[in-house]
């Protein structure tokens, strides 16, 4: 039985990895080794078997007991400890969520209903580093696999609204915290039925721009608001989430990067809006021919067992491709499908899917079981 050593496994997403892999029975399947940053001796949590006590996550010589490190620690435990541990001659494999290790030519991005042909072929050149994508490239390939995989892809825009989780556990509590704050700016007018809207909006206006409007994760009002910038700026106006579309996008399907002959533009605004955990993303698709409607729809719902096509109508629409119908689900519903005003070549795409599962945690355990088979 594989020796598993699990670190970050506390945090959001790694809480969320320990659910689905308790729900999966892969506990069954290994030996695992919990290991912990701040709490080094205290118990393990009920999954463990023969080791009860936690272990040190800096301590090497306990690190190279596994076969397997699953980690959700974050980049910076990624960047200190991961060199050294293959510098000290470990050669197990790294399973991560952080993104430090994601372009390095001897890393793969884990996303196996889209790319299982490019995880065999990295396994079999002796790839030992596996990381999981970013959440909105993974969710956004989940939906339109089918036509990546059947070479109709020219381009793609896709305008995101990504949920409060994408930025932490910290910026989920700021944002609930936010829509108290206005709330309670509202509350009292809003008793009153003969209010007029206009003085409850000035009233709301007032607070989400207050020193009462907490911001110290987000370090702007999201509540009511939104937020056009996700991650670092790169320069000559990118965001670090845009760059991402197509970085990883093309090295997820096993293309040569951007820019090179074989790559697939991947570009849009990455916005943050006031959802808890699922990312929604608005696209218009270039297609490499004119395929009809009903075809590309029987393209995309065959791609893989989670990606579910919405019927381009109002009510499905509304009660099936929205974060509060998709939150704390598998699927991947992708709808709005039409050919938009810009001619038969093109297409307009609507997706949502919960980051927390297929944007983090999924890929990562169902790594574990391509390594345990
Ligand atoms: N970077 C993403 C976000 C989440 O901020 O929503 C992780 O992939």
């Amino acid at each position: 039985m594989k020796t598993v050593g699990f670190v970050g496994w506390r945090g959001m997403v790694g809480s969320v990895l320990l659910q689905r892999m308790c729900e999966e029975n892969d506990f069954a399947l290994i030996e695992p080794l919990f290991f912990s940053t701040s709490n080094v001796g205290g118990a393990a949590p009920p999954f463990a078997k023969n080791e009860i006590k936690l272990k040190d996550a800096y301590e090497l010589q306990a690190l190279k007991q596994c076969d397997i490190i699953i980690t959700c620690q974050g980049g910076d435990y990624t960047a200190e400890i991961f060199p050294k541990l293959r510098a000290a001659g470990w050669d197990g494999y790294w399973i991560d969520a952080a993104s430090s290790l994601r372009m390095k030519e001897d890393a793969v991005i884990i996303l196996d209903p889209v790319n299982a042909d490019v995880i065999q072929d990295a396994l079999g050149r002796g790839i030992k580093n596996y990381i999981g994508g970013n959440c909105t490239v993974s969710l956004m390939l989940m939906a339109l696999g089918g036509l990546f995989h059947a070479g109709l892809i020219e381009w793609v825009s896709a305008m995101t609204y990504q949920a409060a989780s994408g930025a932490g556990a910290q910026n989920m509590r700021e944002l609930l915290q936010q829509m108290g704050v206005l709330y309670g700016a509202a509350n009292q007018s809003q008793a009153d039925p003969a209010a007029a809207i206009l003085d409850i909006d000035r009233s709301v206006l007032a607070a989400m721009n207050s020193e009462q409007m907490p911001v110290a994760q987000f370090g702007a009002p999201l509540a009511g608001s939104l937020l056009p910038w996700i991650d670092q700026d790169l320069g000559q106006g990118v965001s670090r989430e845009e760059w991402k579309g197509a970085a990883e996008t093309n090295k997820i399907l096993g293309k040569p990067s951007l820019g090179m002959v074989g790559s697939i533009p991947v570009d849009g605004i990455c916005v943050r809006i006031g959802a808890m955990r699922c990312h929604a993303q608005a696209m218009t698709i270039k297609l490499t021919q004119d395929v009809p409607l009903a075809e590309i729809e029987n393209i995309l719902a065959a791609a893989n067992d989670w990606v579910q096509v919405v019927p381009n109508e109002r009510a499905a629409s509304l009660s099936q491709l929205t974060p509060a119908a998709v939150t704390g689900k598998l699927s991947v519903p992708v709808g709005r499908l039409r050919k938009p005003a810009m001619g038969a070549q093109y297409l307009c795409a609507f997706t949502v899917g919960d980051q927390l599962l297929w944007g983090a945690a999924e890929p990562l355990r169902r790594m574990l079981r391509i390594l345990l088979a």
